[in-house]
């Protein structure tokens, strides 16, 4: 029997290549997305590959309780799913006074709840079984708080802690948690994945030059290739990574590394410098 792995907003950027990857190394992929019109690219890859027989397209909106409920009694034939990619998010930007709670709400119910709805779906075939992998997608952004981009940072550093609780937890039936902490990659998230809170976005916010600041660091990064992080996921798949932070990306392990030895004082002198805001 094959393994099978269960991937969430497989449709465009690290779910499609990482879908594309588990496929490649003898995984059935259950591909899901929230609208599987939307599966054409990752179809055209796989008949390019020939592993379009190992991925199977389902539809999940990981932020609708109804789609969680169908997606479980559709899925609760298998008799075991042995990785789950906790791949879809998306980002709000926008600062604190401007961003509506309604708009931190949906932030999370996507990239916090989410994950945990589809976690529980899944853990009863894992733990019956005693063994399978989970990976959370998480974010350097769950590790720094970045400004301007607090619904999106408070989201990933709440995925921090509940990936924390749930290795510990599942450690002793055999399951392994990984949380991989990108930093910046080429995909759809800048683009259709990303939603900045309107009112940041009026000349008449007092937050609208510091936003523009931001905007344009933001525009110069040179971002990775995703296909990274695919990899990453191979090599967590296929046994070559056991620890459970994977940071990736470009001086996101250096970040990390300084914000844990510098004072906080002085780690906001370089940041509001880099943006010129003081
Ligand atoms: N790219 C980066 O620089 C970066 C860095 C750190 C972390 N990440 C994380 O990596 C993950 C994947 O993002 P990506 O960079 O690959 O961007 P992406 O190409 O925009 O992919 C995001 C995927 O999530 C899906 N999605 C969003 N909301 C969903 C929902 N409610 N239910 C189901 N699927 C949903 C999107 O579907 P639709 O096409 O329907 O919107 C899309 O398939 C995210 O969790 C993101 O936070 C990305």
């Amino acid at each position: 029997m094959k393994k099978l792995a269960l991937v969430t907003g497989a449709n465009s950027g690290f779910g499609m290549l990482s879908s594309l990857e588990l496929a490649g190394i003898g995984y059935r992929v259950i591909a899901t997305m929230r609208d599987p019109t939307n599966a054409g690219e990752l179809l055209k890859r796989a008949e390019e590959l020939r592993i379009s027989k190992q991925i199977l397209i389902e539809p999940l909106d990981v932020s609708s309780s109804e789609s969680i409920k169908a997606f479980k009694e559709r899925i609760s034939h298998y008799s075991s799913i042995d990785l789950l990619l906790n791949n879809a998010g998306f980002a709000i930007g926008g600062f604190v006074e401007e961003v509506s709670i309604e708009e931190y709400r949906e932030q999370f119910e996507t990239n916090v709840f989410g994950v945990m709805a589809v976690t529980q779906a899944v853990l009863p075939f894992m733990r019956k079984e005693g063994k399978g992998k989970i990976i959370n997608m998480g974010s350097i952004s769950g590790r720094f708080g970045f400004p301007g981009l607090s619904p999106y940072v408070a989201s990933k550093h709440a995925l921090e802690g509940y990936s924390e609780s749930l290795r510990l937890e599942l450690k002793p039936f055999g399951i392994e948690v990984f949380l991989i902490e990108p930093g910046s990659f080429q995909t759809n998230i800048w683009t259709s994945g990303k939603k900045i809170a309107p009112r940041s976005l009026v000349t008449s916010s007092p937050y609208f030059s510091y936003m523009n600041k931001i905007e344009s660091e933001m525009a110069k990064e040179k971002r990775g290739n995703p296909a990274e992080i695919a990899q990453i996921v191979r090599a967590i798949a296929t046994g070559k990574i056991h620890s459970f932070r994977i940071p990736a990306g470009k001086g996101v392990r250096f970040t990390i590394f300084m914000k844990s030895i510098l004072p906080w004082r002085m780690i906001e002198k370089v940041v509001l410098r880099k943006l010129k805001v003081r």
